[in-house]
């Protein structure tokens, strides 16, 4: 397995807006995936670029009243400022526009025309005749054709979800000028992709390179029908790559952002004596693109495509994510939750939000909210309460001696984390980094219970039990140990940190099967400090302030991307869960929801899937229930956590024994179950409303 060669990329940040929460999702996800592989001895690349090209661009440079160059060297400077501050380390991070992405435009632009893939016609567009530039869909506004609400965009409206084409808009006007555009005809390149359309089924349809719901997604939205051509083409004036077989015309920013991917890979080949045929034209290297779901059609249609037919290799998987709520919310820029990565880091540590998304992320493409009450719950309790906590109620007492010479005797705790290290580590590699935190804050749960049980602050007070009190903090700081080698993905520096506390550096996942004895032990210093609620409301605060009034030169995040080309419009219904009719509060009350602790839980063997729970609703009042969830958790999982039940459902007579209630729990089925839990403090019997 060490021999896999990788190479991961994330979607390349348009040059005309700088990164927030929303984008960090992708950024985060990414970085955690590389880490992960790296720690395991992988040789593992991960390229990015910024996406520089566009009419945007083009325009805001023109309103700045400087080179478009300087704009986008100023904004790449704070792109890499804001992953940097966010510990996304990159092994390269390039320009489309650059040398190396034209020399490859260049390249793929002759294999498309020798495959007989372009076509040539003339395409009418709308024309801003005192801005002297054809107009882009989201810079053109006018009333819907079909239900004629003002105000809408170029390509789709905001009222009734209408597509159309500009041209349709009535009494259109230019977002850069006011003009009243005119309908000029231009002569516009295309990629058939049609004729890649059974190479295209293949790939998509063979359950190997994407998630199985885009694939779906794919086949009911585009494939049964034949694939529309694709322009790639901009007439003069654009901020791009002129075209060199057809003079006034440039390359749509479409066009050359992914093969920034491989100019970036490039890059970083030339500084480092690799050669790019290795990653990009060879069987060795596994290329895995990380997306979200609004740029499928591009990554899964067009650019497989266009790699087919240029000589390239395809990805090994594209792994698509949903987007970020905040609240339950779309982010929005007046309630200060579009949060930008430099004001978020004015205020928080940026590990707090990586181990929030990383507790959120699963391999699906659900979205997943940022709930700021949850936020700080989850880091204060998990990051704080559970992991820190080791350290800090064991590492002062042994500063002087170090750790003991030989592992102390600790019941199996060591050897038992060291083994969940496998199911850790899969769950890591599947992309399932809700699933990883889950099983690393079990094994914290039990270092606590050590920590409690063996009190090293009552031992501390006794002179005769000092032997005693370095070899619990022996155990206890090996555990501690192992837990940040298994977040060390997640967490760089606190990885880092407990390293440099233990004098020997976290190198390789492996280091969790060891424990470490005989080292001296640094000062200790604060790993972490709780967040502040007062921060968090500063940190959207200023956002608030800082949200930029509306201009029509920085439309959304993307580039130019039509709306209905990507999951937008429709993909969301089409993932999600209808959501249930209305109930009054009436009708929720009748369901009455409990917490209740497992006491027992046990194999059901004639049961493919359920496991047999013995819960107490506290005192001497126990349920027997039986749930769908063996798949999903091993029995010591289950024991001794709380869960909420429904405590007033009529009881069922099963094959195994009666069913005394219900246990709740959100996720399909199978291993994708995830058992409803209750912040500590909550006891048994109590009611949930
Ligand atoms: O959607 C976006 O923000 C694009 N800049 C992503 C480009 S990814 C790749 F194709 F370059
Ligand atoms: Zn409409």
């Amino acid at each position: 397995m060490t021999d896999r060669q990788l190479l991961v990329t994330a979607a390349l940040p348009y040059a005309n807006g700088h990164i927030h929460i929303g984008h960090l999702v992708e950024y985060i996800q990414t970085d955690i995936w590389v880490r992960f592989q790296k720690l395991r001895g992988r040789k593992c690349v991960f390229v990015c670029a910024d996406d520089t090209h566009g009419t945007a661009i083009m325009i805001r440079a023109r309103q700045e009243g400087r080179p478009e160059t300087e704009l986008i060297a100023d904004m790449q400077a704070a792109h890499e400022r804001d992953f940097a501050g966010f510990d996304i380390a990159f092994d390269h991070y390039g320009s489309t526009n650059s040398v190396e992405n034209f020399e490859l435009c260049k390249d793929i632009w002759k294999s498309l025309r020798k495959a007989d893939l372009i076509a040539e016609r003339d395409v009418e567009q709308l024309f801003d005749p005192v801005a002297g530039t054809f107009l882009a869909d989201r810079f053109v506004k006018g009333s819907c054709p079909l239900c004629k609400a003002p105000d809408q965009y170029g390509d789709n409206c905001s009222k009734c979800g209408e597509t159309y084409s500009p041209t349709d808009l009535i009494d259109p006007i230019s977002t850069l000028s006011g003009a009243k555009p005119i309908t000029k005809s231009a002569s516009h390149l295309f990629v058939e992709l049609e004729k890649m359309h059974p190479f295209l089924d293949e790939w998509t349809q063979g359950g190997k390179h994407l998630q199985p719901e885009v694939a779906n997604y794919l086949k009911g939205h585009f494939l049964g029908n034949p694939l529309r051509d694709w322009d790639v083409s901009r007439p003069n004036p654009y901020f791009g790559f002129a075209i060199p077989d057809s003079p006034d015309n440039y390359w749509y920013v479409w066009f050359d952002a992914p093969i920034g991917y491989i100019a970036s890979t490039w890059q970083w080949c030339k500084r480092n004596n690799e050669s790019l045929a290795d990653w990009w034209q060879s069987e060795r290297t596994e290329i895995h693109h990380f997306i979200g779901k609004d740029i499928t059609y591009f990554h899964t249609l067009f650019w497989p495509g266009v790699l087919k037919s240029a000589g390239y290799s395809l990805p090994e998987f594209v792994h698509i994510h949903g987007f970020l709520t905040v609240d339950g919310e779309k982010m929005s820029k007046s309630k200060g939750t579009q949060v930008q990565a430099s004001t978020y880091l004015k205020h928080l540590d940026p590990a707090f939000l990586r181990y929030f998304y990383a507790s959120k992320l699963g391999p699906k493409l659900d979205d997943i909210d940022l709930n700021v009450t949850e936020f700080i719950n989850k880091v204060n309790s998990d990051l704080v309460g559970k992991v820190v906590n080791l350290a800090s109620r064991s590492a002062r007492f042994v500063e002087s001696v170090g750790l003991s010479v030989e592992y102390p005797h600790d019941g199996g705790l060591f050897a038992a984390a060291a083994a969940a290290g496998e199911r850790i580590a899969s769950a890591y590699e599947q992309l399932d980094y809700a699933r990883a935190t889950r099983l690393i804050m079990e094994l914290a749960d039990q270092a606590n219970g050590y920590v409690e049980n063996t009190a090293p602050w009552t031992l501390k007070k006794d002179p005769t039990q000092h032997h005693r009190l370095q070899e619990v903090c022996t155990i206890v700081l090996n555990l501690f140990r192992q837990i940040c080698i298994y977040l060390t993905p997640v967490l760089p520096k606190l990885a880092q940190q407990c390293g440099d506390l233990l004098n020997v550096k976290i190198q390789h996942w492996n280091d969790s099967q060891t424990p470490l004895v005989g080292t001296n032990l640094s000062k200790f210093e604060h790993l972490l400090q709780r967040i502040a609620p007062e921060k968090v409301q500063a940190m959207i605060d200023e956002s608030k302030e800082a949200a930029p009034a509306a201009t029509p030169a920085a439309p959304a995040t993307t580039s130019e991307t039509p709306a209905s080309t990507g999951f937008n419009d429709s993909g969301d219904a089409l993932l999600a869960e209808p959501m249930a009719p209305t109930c009054t509060i009436d009708d929720f009350t009748k369901v009455d929801l409990r917490v209740a602790r497992i006491i027992k839980a046990e194999e059901v063997p004639e049961a493919k899937k359920l496991v047999k729970l013995t819960v107490s609703l506290g005192g001497d009042n126990t349920r027997t229930l039986f749930a769908g969830i063996k798949a999903a958790y091993t029995l010591e999982q289950l024991q001794g956590r709380l869960v909420v039940i429904v405590a007033n459902l009529q009881p069922r007579q099963m094959k195994f024994g009666l069913s005394e209630g219900m246990v709740t729990a959100a996720g399909p089925g199978g291993t994708e179950v995830f058992l409803l839990g209750i912040d500590s403090g909550a006891v048994p019997g109590q009611r949930v409303h």
